[in-house]
């Protein structure tokens, strides 16, 4: 029946596909010129000024993984993707929305530079000295506490991997709050927020261990936004060692 109904809705989408695959987006100087002053007002705070990615993924790529053709630009670029962080374009005119696209795609033409640094060595940092395997995974080996780290390379820039090992508060997802509660009786808890609703909250420390407490059994939650769960590396790797541990990381592909 699972199947009946995925081929059904797989079916229903290449319809709808087949029929969007018109979207023609606008391409003079002036269209994109339009797109980048739009872009820079609506999505520059979440993806950079150039799509070279914060809280949101770099865009400067030739293919995105929920974009695959610009019908699909088009809708994420209406409707946002539920369930992250990415909005819907709000008071955006469809002619902008187009617009906007086209940008999008211009960024994604401009050919990469390759990332420096020795990747083997940065992938013997990455399981060894840096003990980063400890908390995440790649294509299913390593810990939990932080994002699998499995397709990385291709929605992070060279920049922002760097930031991230140096600077972890500086772009911390909302699926990574920091808390800390104080309970009425017994000891305080820090650790990941996991789930939250109007009575009760939930947090997974840092040993892995899970919490979940009534919020009138609490005397305080203390909410430590911009502070990230994991710790600097500032300090504790060489320039050099940071470089092939970036390369390591730019090279990491999602497993076809
Ligand atoms: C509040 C932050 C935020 C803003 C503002 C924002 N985005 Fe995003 N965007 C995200 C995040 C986070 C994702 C990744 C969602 C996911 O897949 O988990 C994303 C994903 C995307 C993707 C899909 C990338 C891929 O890998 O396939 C595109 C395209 C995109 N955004 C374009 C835009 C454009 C264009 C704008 C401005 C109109 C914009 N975004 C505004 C946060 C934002
Ligand atoms: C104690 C657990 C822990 C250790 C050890 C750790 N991390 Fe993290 N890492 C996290 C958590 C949690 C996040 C998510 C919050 C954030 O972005 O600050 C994260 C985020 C990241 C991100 C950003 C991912 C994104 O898409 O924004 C990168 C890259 C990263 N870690 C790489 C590393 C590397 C490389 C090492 C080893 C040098 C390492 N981490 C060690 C827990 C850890």
């Amino acid at each position: 029946m699972k199947l009946v109904l995925s081929l059904l809705v797989s079916g229903v989408a290449a319809l709808a596909a087949g029929t969007e695959a018109k979207v023609k987006l606008p391409n003079s100087s002036a269209d994109l010129l339009r797109g980048q002053k739009l872009f820079q007002v609506h999505c520059a705070l979440c993806h950079g000024p150039k799509g070279e990615g914060q809280r949101g993924p770099m865009l400067t790529r030739a293919k995105l993984s929920r974009a695959p053709d610009d019908a699909a630009l088009l809708k994420i670029l209406e409707d946002g993707i539920r369930g992250t962080e990415m909005p819907g374009a709000g008071a955006m005119s469809d002619r902008e929305m187009r617009q906007t696209a086209a940008y999008v795609r211009s960024l994604g033409k401009v050919a990469m530079k390759p990332v420096p640094g020795d990747a083997a060595h940065g992938a013997e940092i990455f399981r060894g000295k840096g003990n980063c395997a400890g908390c995440h995974s790649i294509h299913g080996e390593g810990g939990v506490a932080g994002p699998d780290l499995s397709g990385i390379g291709e929605s992070r820039s060279a920049a922002y991997l760097r930031e991230s090992i140096v600077n972890p508060g500086a772009a911390v997802p909302e699926g990574y709050l920091l808390v800390t509660v104080v309970p009425h009786t017994g000891p305080r808890v820090t650790g990941v927020r996991v789930n939250e609703d109007s009575f009760s909250i939930q947090i997974r420390d840092s040993t892995g261990r899970s919490y979940s407490f009534w919020k009138k059994d609490l005397a305080q939650v203390d909410k430590q936004r911009g502070k990230s769960p994991m710790p600097s590396y500032q300090g504790q790797l060489s320039d050099a060692e940071l470089t092939d541990l970036v390369a390591y990381l730019a090279s990491l592909k999602e497993a076809k």
